[in-house]
């Protein structure tokens, strides 16, 4: 899959419910109203769909939400998908909010998948509530151990609030560093509807650059993902650290992704509503309609992104965040 700006398509982004047993507040508003069961697209659905990109170049697959772990039955959509991988398929990943971690973490692992994100804003119980309305630290905290205990490897994403918990980012740091975690610094962006106004926390990722360096040596890595993070290893510590900056577009030169949403909606760009519709064409018009579907993607795939943080409507879902979905 090649766009009109060259750009080979090999990661894709599939939300598998839009669905959460959170509320973070920069994601989510605290009432939400969620889609019928009926709107997801089902696991053979899921299935055929990946094998279709895995046949044009996809290698590349992380399962999102709203939180993945919350679908009914997801352990048996990781096999389905575990079972192609190395045949084609060269990575299967997910991310995670991790409150349901120590239930699933063996049969991810045992499904083939090897690195998790998990997402925790922060490492003291009462915020960690107040960032998610209703979280329990304490689970997520045990859920990340059975994951690396099951020989996951996990990097933490972390959206740095200000007023929230910009202190607590050299915390984090050194918390990841002493359990062999990667740390990923995620700009908060105008994405879904939520109650607050975001830009109250809004913290733009250069003042916390310059901030950690104050305490931290910061090394430029040459990794690129395609993504929009930018790495470094921490010197002092020996920790790999990812800042996401969504709001910049420098990233979209190397953009390799697409993102599915959970009723089969196909996204070629974080910041625009340009799409194709799936789930129809699954359901009637069978992989032909599906294949040209997917052209007319990457035929109209945006050239870059762009966002303004006073933004008052998304241009996308909310489940189409830019790590997650
Ligand atoms: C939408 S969540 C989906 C997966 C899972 N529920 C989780 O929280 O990891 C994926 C990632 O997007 C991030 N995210 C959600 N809303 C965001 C926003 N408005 N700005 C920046 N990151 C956001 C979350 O912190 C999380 O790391
Ligand atoms: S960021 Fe993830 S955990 Fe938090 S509300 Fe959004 S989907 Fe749920």
């Amino acid at each position: 899959m090649i766009d009109s700006f060259g750009r080979r398509i090999s990661y894709v982004r599939l939300s598998v419910t839009d669905r959460c047993d959170l509320r973070c507040r920069y994601c989510m508003a605290e009432d939400m109203t969620f889609l019928p069961r009926t709107d997801l697209l089902t696991f053979e659905e899921i299935a055929d769909l990946s094998d279709l990109l895995i046949a044009r170049g996809v290698k590349r697959i992380r399962l999102t939400g709203g939180e993945p772990l919350v679908r009914k039955g997801i352990e048996q959509l990781v096999r389905m998908l575990g079972a192609r991988l190395g045949s084609g398929l060269e990575e299967l990943t997910l991310t995670t909010n991790g409150t349901q971690l120590d239930r699933f973490a063996g049969q991810l692992a045992d499904a083939g998948v090897r690195r998790i994100n998990v997402s925790l804003d922060s490492l003291d119980p009462d915020r960690f509530r107040h960032i998610t309305r209703r979280g329990d630290l304490s689970k997520v905290l045990a859920g990340i151990d059975v994951a690396s205990g099951a020989g996951l490897k996990v990097k933490i994403n972390m959206v740095a609030l200000r007023n929230l918990n910009e202190d607590e980012i050299p915390a984090m740091l050194r918390w990841c560093s002493d359990r062999g975690h990667d740390l990923t610094l995620i700009e908060t962006m105008p994405l879904g509807e939520v109650e607050e106004d975001r830009t109250d926390h809004y913290l733009p990722l250069t003042e916390v650059r310059t901030r950690i360096e104050e305490s931290f040596t910061l090394i430029p890595s040459l990794a690129r993902t395609g993504g929009p993070a930018r790495y470094f290893d921490v010197a002092e510590l020996g920790v790999r650290l990812g800042l996401i900056t969504p709001l910049t577009n420098n990233f979209c030169e190397g953009c390799n992704r697409i993102r599915i949403s959970a009723s089969g909606t196909v996204y070629g760009c974080l910041g625009h509503d340009q799409k194709v519709e799936l789930r129809d064409l699954l359901r009637s018009g069978g992989m032909p309609a599906v294949d040209a579907a997917l052209d007319r993607l990457l035929a109209g795939k945006p050239k870059r992104h762009e966002f303004a943080i006073s933004a008052a409507k998304p241009a996308v879902a909310r489940h189409m965040s830019v790590t997650g979905g």
